[in-house]
């Protein structure tokens, strides 16, 4: 959808221009600012709607994200395979309980940060999907393994294996480790086949570590444009492992896990061979992962709504065709990004601070300096880590503000 005309000529634009949120100018002027961050601390939020928020921030629609989270769990439930949602999207403990609660078996991580941070916060079942290659990560992961027996991850390396064995071993506990396999996503995964056999085999030996099974992730076919084209890809990248599969099935290996899959192939993960999905993006939906397209339109993916937003002040319109915003590259603005509600506008960046909106055909014209726009984001991944919380939005109310947690510095690493 590239201009005004052609978005209103659909019919869409109807609806969306007579709910677009103006400014409540009264609300802003009679707001108690000085008490904001002591009204989020206590969880306060009355009389807080989305025009008094400080800007650029991040605000969770909580019908849509609650919609998506059913969706899945609905899904995986029907199908049936296990579900053990990503957190490197959301990063956040309130989010990662409500998964849970509808259902989900654990969480899969990025990071051993992340991993700790579910765990400590009660959650079982947590998959880290990195072995432990450095020394502090192999002494965390060990001290998570003996507080925490459900966390497991991953090994793609004979080296780490043996690594894991001796402090698994010193530490008198049994790591429970899956073997990461390659899945068409050259960044890890041990070759399929007889390697990878032998690594399960080696791990199955070793007397301080449990084999779980195999983790697959096929990263490439994730994103992939079209439905029919992204199957293609998740059976070609899918090949190998189930070989695999067989092989060490006939070694008598025991593979109690295959997990993988992704929101762009989680309905065909199951009949491909996995028996859980590490779907993450689902929750809130970006723009990038809006065009891959599904089943019934290869231009967008309507299975899963855009459920977050970024929301941003027009500071400033001095120039025809184009307004100033405060969304600049600190808050992550990216040419991809959409814009709720009016499609035709293009994101740009005017700098660290600033960011653009623009328009070819006079269809910007109506916006005003302080009006509020809200933003879908390209890449959530990237974007959630440069937020500190979600503001939780029931229409034009805050409701609620869950931190983010596991994100940028130390909390990262
Ligand atoms: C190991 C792993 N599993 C699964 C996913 C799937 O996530 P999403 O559903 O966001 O595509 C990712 C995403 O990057 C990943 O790194």
């Amino acid at each position: 959808m590239s201009t005004r005309r052609q978005f209103f000529a659909t019919g869409a634009g109807a609806l969306v221009a007579s709910t677009l949120p103006r400014i409540a100018r009264a609300d802003v002027k009679t707001f108690p600012y000085a008490e904001f961050e002591q009204r989020i601390a206590r969880k306060d939020f009355k009389g807080m709607t989305k025009d008094v928020l400080p800007t650029p921030c991040m605000v969770v629609d909580i019908d849509l994200f609650e919609k998506n989270l059913k969706t899945m769990a609905d899904y995986a439930k029907k199908a049936p395979i296990f579900l053990r949602p990503h957190v490197k999207v959301h990063k956040s403990v309130d989010v990662a309980k409500r998964q849970i609660a509808l259902g989900a078996i654990g969480l899969t991580t990025a990071t051993i940060a992340e991993s700790e941070l579910m765990s400590n916060a009660g959650i079982k079942g947590v998959l880290w999907t990195k072995q432990p290659a450095s020394y502090n990560n192999l002494v965390r992961t060990i001290a998570l393994t003996k507080k925490d027996p459900t966390f497991m991850f991953v090994i793609d390396d004979p080296k780490v294996a043996d690594q894991v064995q001796e402090a698994a071993a010193a530490a008198k506990v049994k790591a429970r480790v899956a073997v990461a396999v390659f899945a068409g996503l050259k960044r890890q995964g041990i070759e399929n086949g007889q390697p990878a056999v032998d690594l399960a085999k080696k791990i199955m030996g070793s007397k301080n570590i449990q084999l779980e099974g195999f983790m697959a992730y096929s990263g490439t076919a994730s994103h992939t444009k079209t439905f029919a084209a992204r199957r293609k890809q998740t059976e070609k990248d899918l090949a190998g492992v189930n070989e695999t599969i067989a092989l060490a099935k006939k070694a008598g290996l025991p593979i109690g896990i295959v997990s993988g899959g992704s929101t762009g192939t989680y309905n065909m993960d199951k009949d491909l061979g996995l028996t859980e999905l590490e779907c993450g993006s689902y929750v809130f939906m970006d723009s990038l992962y809006k065009a891959v397209g599904g089943q019934s339109d290869d231009s967008v993916y309507t299975d899963f709504e855009s459920s977050l937003s970024v929301l941003v002040t027009v500071d400033s319109k001095q120039h025809k065709g184009q307004v100033t915003t405060d969304y600049g590259n600190k808050a992550l603005a990216r040419p991809t990004d959409t814009v709720k509600g009016k499609p035709w506008l293009k994101v740009g960046n005017q700098g660290a601070e600033y960011g653009m909106l623009a328009w070819s055909d006079g269809g910007g014209e109506e916006i005003r300096v302080g009006d509020r726009v809200e933003i879908y984001c390209s890449n959530l991944d990237m974007s959630t880590n440069c937020y500190d919380r979600y503001y939780i939005a029931k229409g034009n109310d805050i409701i609620d503000a869950w931190p983010i947690m596991g994100r940028t510095g130390a909390a990262q690493r």
